[in-house]
């Protein structure tokens, strides 16, 4: 009996027989040789079949094998610098399951469409697989960022009462014999989340009927949320400078292959260090209002054209602070020094990925917050609730979001986030 691996392990057994199970990605055939480039998940090897070590029928199934057709091989590692991976099989046995002909995705180039349809098999290709991986990199290296420093994770709900990031992009659904919203941030709760534990974070799906058809947006998106009692806006923007060095540096490390297969300038990488620019709103309406290809209106939020000319300043992550409050959500803080803006940042990745965090300190005195709600003419019975965490022990606090996809297209230097999620939900799809 041979030990049963996958390929990321292959390293571990050099010299052994081993079985690999998995799919055929691709397969090409010389007289007496079959060449497998087999896929398990983990990873992509060759496994060779030469006609005197394997059995004459499996040697004849071997032939036919299609794309995506499901296989177990048995055979020796070796390592071999040349092969792809770094590893080899020379296959000695093993077993077809299913002979697959005519697989929809070839090797030959697809339109975006087509592919998008066929997401449920598009995601086996291994520029999606590497994506996919390095998602999922991703979305460790945050929760061990912050289990590390003694965050709690507490998830908000996603069905909820009411609007957390302003009204027009609410999705509301039938809920027994009222209405419900998909939740457009866990932030309200993570807040009240932070009073109980003092550091928090959240992290899970986010809805918005965005009828946006940009690169960047989805109509679900995950977010992860800290939010931190006792805290600053500085304080916030320390954190996220330091989770964002911290999950690139971890990709870097962990993530070699996969940013290999993306053909991934790993230069870019590696210049996010420490600090950050960070400038204020004032500071880049100036350089915008002076820019030949800029449209911007002085008082205006930023468009996406705004960002990609400010980002492109710079080879790292850019912090815009001291937003005009009229742009920005209800809960901000005002800049006592200027109570016209607010404490909040917005960071903007490099390479024209646009905002990834937005984040602000939040504002916590009961009768501020009380008039920002009805300036904003938001229900206040429905944030009765969040009232109370003015009411009973306020403290100063401050949190941000990150949104995933952006990020996680931002480190594969993959252009739409829609390739950032497994099954990416947009305005005009929801299928498959
Ligand atoms: O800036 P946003 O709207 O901030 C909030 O929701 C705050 N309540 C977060 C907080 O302070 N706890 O969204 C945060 C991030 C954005 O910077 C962006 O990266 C991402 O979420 N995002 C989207 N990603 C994909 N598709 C969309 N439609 C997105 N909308 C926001
Ligand atoms: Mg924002």
């Amino acid at each position: 009996m041979s030990t049963i691996t996958t390929i990321e392990r292959l390293s571990q057994h050099v010299g052994e027989t081993v079985t690999l199970r998995g799919w055929v990605h691709n397969k090409s055939s010389k007289g007496k040789l079959h060449f497998i480039q087999l896929r398990d998940g983990t990873g992509y090897c060759q496994c060779v079949a030469f006609v005197k070590n394997v059995d004459p029928q499996l040697f004849e199934q071997l032939g036919s094998v299609g794309q995506e057709s499901s296989v177990i091989l048995t055979g020796e590692v070796k390592a071999d610098e040349r092969a792809p991976g770094g590893y080899e099989i020379g296959v000695s046995g093993g077993e077809v399951l299913q002979s697959v002909d005519g697989y929809p995705i070839t090797p030959k180039e697809h339109g975006v469409d087509f592919l998008i349809s066929q997401r449920h098999l598009w995601l086996r290709s291994k520029k999606q697989w590497a994506v996919m991986r390095i998602r999922h990199r991703v979305m460790m290296s945050l929760r061990q960022f912050f289990d590390e420093q003694g965050f709690l994770c507490v998830d908000s709900p996603m069905f909820t009462p009411n609007a957390c990031e302003g009204t027009s992009t609410l999705f509301e659904v039938p809920y027994f014999d009222r209405s419900a919203y998909l939740t457009q941030s866990g932030q309200l709760y993570a807040e009240a989340s932070a009073m109980a534990f003092g550091k928090v974070y959240t992290f899970g799906p986010t809805f918005r009927a965005e009828k946006s058809k940009t690169r960047r947006h989805l109509t679900e998106f995950w977010m992860l949320e800290p939010e931190v009692a006792f805290a600053n806006l500085e304080d916030v923007m320390q954190l996220a400078e330091d989770m964002l060095c911290r999950v690139v540096r971890d990709v870097l490390e962990h993530c070699k292959p996969e940013l290999e297969a993306l053909e991934r300038d790993l230069s870019k990488l590696e210049a996010i260090q420490a600090p950050f620019p960070r400038i204020t709103y004032a500071e880049a309406s100036k350089i915008l209002l002076a820019h030949p290809d800029s449209e911007f209106v002085e008082g205006d939020d930023f468009g996406a054209p705004d960002e990609t000319i400010l980002s492109e300043m710079h080879d790292r992550p850019l912090m815009i602070t001291h937003y005009p409050a009229e742009v920005k959500a209800f809960y901000m803080k005002r800049d006592a020094e200027d109570p016209s803006k607010c404490l909040c940042v917005d960071v903007i990745g490099p390479e024209g990925v646009g905002e990834i965090i937005g984040g602000s300190q939040r504002e916590e005195d009961l009768d501020e917050l009380l008039a920002r709600i009805r300036a904003h003419e938001l229900p206040e019975e429905a944030f009765q609730w969040y009232l109370d965490l003015r009411r009973y022990g306020s403290v100063p606090h401050a949190g941000f979001g990150l949104g995933l996809e952006r990020t996680v297209g931002w480190i594969c230097g993959v252009e739409h986030v829609r390739e950032c999620i497994p099954y990416p939900r947009t305005m005009y799809r929801i299928e498959p």
